[in-house]
């Protein structure tokens, strides 16, 4: 049904053309996760630097297991939130403890180290190891939120697993990694957060019900506090 053919469209979308990123020339789980949690709270340009030289200095999870906490937190100055950078260096030893020092590619497995949730399990296993699982942030929720005209909390846990149960049935298992970055790669470019989206250039716009009823400012739909 629609959503299908949503993923479908924009997954070949996607591989036509996208942002060159330095994570996206990787399959390297470690490589990957590090750039998710990086971008968690930080913008794309930002953490551009910060990952080159974070994987040049940590280029394995052995070095990140390893590396003294100062040095740790000296590589992640500037992107605050430390307690990212803590939990990466405790899921790393993890790992190294657990897991035979190899990141692992499984969804269920990364979800039981620290700082993995949802979102940064289905990510990395989708992109590093081809499991047809989404990965939906606040970016993949008001793509969503727009596409069917649903008046979703997008702060909400319960509207994430909603979104999760919606997606994952209809993910195309040929290229789920492509399908989740084509998803964030449509929140950054076109269906942005501020401002008009790019309807002229969006590849969903005949099947977006925000954008046939003009409404596209009105998802997603901000709840009063
Ligand atoms: N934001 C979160 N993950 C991303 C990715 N893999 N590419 C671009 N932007 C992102």
């Amino acid at each position: 049904e629609t959503v299908k053919q949503a993923l479908r469209r924009l997954c070949a979308w996607y591989q036509q053309g996208h942002r060159d990123l330095p994570w996206r020339r990787t399959q390297d789980p470690y490589a990957v996760w590090i750039s998710e949690i990086m971008l968690q709270q930080t913008r794309v340009q930002a953490v551009i630097p910060y990952y080159e030289r974070f994987m040049r200095a940590l280029p394995t999870v052995q070095a990140l297991a390893e590396v003294p906490e100062e040095q740790l937190l000296k590589l992640w100055e500037g992107l605050g939130y430390y307690s990212r950078a803590r939990n990466l260096q405790k899921a790393a030893r993890t790992v190294c403890a657990e897991f035979d020092g190899r990141m692992p590619r499984d969804r269920d497995a990364l979800l039981t180290l620290s700082g993995i949730g949802a979102y940064t399990a289905g990510a990395v296993a989708s992109i590093a190891g081809g499991q047809c699982c989404p990965a939906v942030d606040g970016n993949v929720l008001r793509v969503l939120s727009r596409l069917f005209a649903r008046d979703w909390d997008i702060t909400s846990q319960k509207v994430k697993q909603l979104a999760e149960q919606e997606l994952q049935p209809a993910m195309p298992c040929a290229c789920p990694g492509d399908c989740n970055q084509a998803l964030m790669e449509l929140g950054a470019m076109i269906c942005v957060p501020n401002g008009a989206p790019d309807c002229a250039h969006c590849p969903l716009a005949d099947l977006c019900e925000a954008q046939k009823t003009h409404r596209q400012l009105d998802f997603p739909v901000k709840k009063p506090k």
